[in-house]
């Protein structure tokens, strides 16, 4: 593939601000500033730099960001920041057009932090989100008051929320502190654990989602960045609920 058009893919701008970009001699090869916007390359694994920065070839891309607080999982956010804000603009814009960039596979409500995904891949996307594919998700909860065995057995048995007359139920309920609750989830309803919490008669005061499938958040993953996920991390979200300590 010509570098252009190897830039151009990868959110780099039209096809005339990359080939500008390549003959002003701001993207190198292997250590090498290739000036020519049409030199070929083999495109997968290609490791390449941009103005000094670091990028390796992507067909399409598959992240993880640490969502902090006081972010909104919107592309067009009405009261915090957008999770958008915190990608490098080429990830953002990567593919050009109305649909742009990378997508979050669902959302976390501005004050819930953790694991979220990303992928500009709309099929992946969907088959994340769609509710039969019970992908388990872990969340840390921090509760007002003191957590209960009866709200532990209300939650593992089933709970009414206002919206659907049939219950749910949280796959696993484990009591980690007074106040703290480990929820493993299976559907992705709006507010979801917020809203079990408030039917088992307790409210969450911090929220974090630790895992989704059995992949967990890095510890070395500070809140606010991001990284590409390995093709093992893909692996891993399909796989059994990840054991978080
Ligand atoms: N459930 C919630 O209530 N909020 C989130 O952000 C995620 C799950």
């Amino acid at each position: 593939m010509q570098l252009q058009e190897i830039l151009f893919s990868q959110g780099f701008g039209t096809r005339r601000v990359c080939a500008g970009m390549i003959q002003q001699g701001l993207v190198s090869v292997d250590g090498r500033v290739v000036a020519d916007a049409s030199t070929p390359f083999e495109a997968d694994g290609l490791a390449f730099q941009v103005q000094g920065v670091d990028w390796e070839f992507h067909e399409n891309a598959y992240l993880m960001l640490h969502k902090p607080a006081g972010y909104e999982c919107s592309q067009k956010p009405s009261t915090y920041p957008s999770i958008y804000t915190l990608l490098p603009a080429p990830v953002r814009q990567r593919g050009g057009g109305a649909a742009a960039g990378v997508q979050a596979v669902g959302r976390l409500d501005q004050d819930t932090t953790g694991l979220l995904l990303l992928s500009d891949d709309g099929k992946f996307i969907h088959r994340m989100s769609s509710p039969r594919h019970h992908v388990p998700k872990v969340y840390e909860v921090t509760c007002k008051h003191a957590v209960g065995d009866k709200q532990v057995q209300k939650l593992l048995a089933g709970v009414v929320l206002d919206d659907d007359p049939k219950p749910v139920r949280a796959a696993a309920c484990v009591v980690k502190g007074d106040l703290q609750l480990s929820l493993t989830l299976t559907e992705g309803k709006y507010h979801q654990v917020k809203r079990m919490i408030a039917a088992a008669g307790n409210r969450v005061e911090m929220l974090h989602r630790a895992s989704i499938g059995g992949l967990a958040l890095p510890a070395d993953l500070a809140a606010g960045q991001w990284r590409w996920l390995t093709a093992a991390d893909l692996a891993l979200i399909s796989a059994p609920a990840a054991k978080i300590a």
